[in-house]
């Protein structure tokens, strides 16, 4: 069954872990991921960004992909299913379509729109028992076309937003999607925790968790962050894997171009960092 992030999260901060979001491309990324949580006994957050949604036919399709899975799977650990960056439209479309949770990215609006707009969608989610993920500062790098440019949030807007009643809040701290650059300056602690005494018992949610230190991530966890996004890394590693087998000439033996064994050790690699991650970010045993 599909939850909502609210009690996972409030649990992980209370417990002072975080849940891991990946977010997922297609079939076998959304099994791998799933496989991984219950084999490790953690709540997950699938992440779906508006342009994987296109990609994969539409939020419909996801929700059957993924109820289907959880049912054949036998998965009991707690999954939600998320709106990763979502405009105001596409906030609506999958709560229609039966996500569990959604977020709201109206980081790109002057302050008081991005609040009328957050309170709409707090309400018609929490009628159907979604949760709401807002953004205040935009994250930096591009993902999906979405481009932020990497600003460390006010604290007083951090604060408007989360007495509005959303379940996670978002903020910039520094961080950015995608690869970090040589000369990244690092996470702004000093920023993070007045947003999260501002904000406390609000989850807080990392963005662009690919290539964060893992000191830093601790850090994160230990002033009150409770959910960390991945995407990027996830891709690396099944890229790398999948590049490796064809190098080594495996799709040329017997039937080693089989989609099943082609894309494997691709799998297998997302497994393998999801499981990473969750140990990194404390989850494991936290179903
Ligand atoms: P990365 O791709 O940098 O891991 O970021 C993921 C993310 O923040 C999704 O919203």
């Amino acid at each position: 069954m599909l939850v909502s992030a609210r009690e996972m999260l409030l649990k992980a901060k209370e417990g002072k872990y975080a849940v891991g979001q990946f977010n997922i491309n297609n079939l076998e990324w959304t099994k791998a991921i799933l496989q991984t949580a219950q084999e490790l006994n953690s709540p997950v957050i699938l992440g779906v960004s508006e342009g994987a949604g296109k990609y994969m036919c539409g939020y419909n399709t996801i929700v059957g992909m993924v109820k289907g899975m959880i049912d054949t799977l036998g998965i009991t650990v707690p999954v939600a299913l998320h709106l990763d960056h979502g405009s105001y439209e596409h906030a609506y479309k999958v709560m229609e379509a039966g996500f569990s949770s959604v977020m709201f990215d109206g980081s790109h609006y002057a302050i008081d729109e991005n609040i009328e707009k957050t309170k709409e969608i707090i309400r018609v989610a929490h009628e159907k028992g979604i949760s709401v993920e807002a953004e205040v500062g935009s994250i930096g790098g591009e993902e999906d076309g979405v481009i932020g440019g990497g600003e460390v949030a006010d604290v007083n807007e951090c604060k408007m937003i989360a007495d509005l009643g959303v379940d996670m809040l978002a903020a910039g701290i520094g961080n950015i999607h995608g690869k970090y650059p040589e000369n990244w300056a690092g996470l702004r602690f000093d920023v993070l925790e007045e947003i999260s005494k501002a904000t406390s018992p609000m989850p807080l949610v990392l963005h662009g968790g690919t290539g964060i230190p893992e000191d830093m991530i601790k850090k994160a966890i230990s002033l009150g962050v409770s959910k960390i996004n991945v995407n990027t890394e996830c891709q690396l590693a099944f890229a790398k894997a999948t590049r490796e087998y064809v190098e080594a000439g495996k799709d040329l033996q017997g039937k080693g171009f089989d989609p099943r064994k082609l894309l494997a050790d691709g799998v297998e690699a997302i497994k393998a960092t999801v499981k990473e991650k969750m140990e990194l970010f404390g989850s494991v045993n936290k179903a």
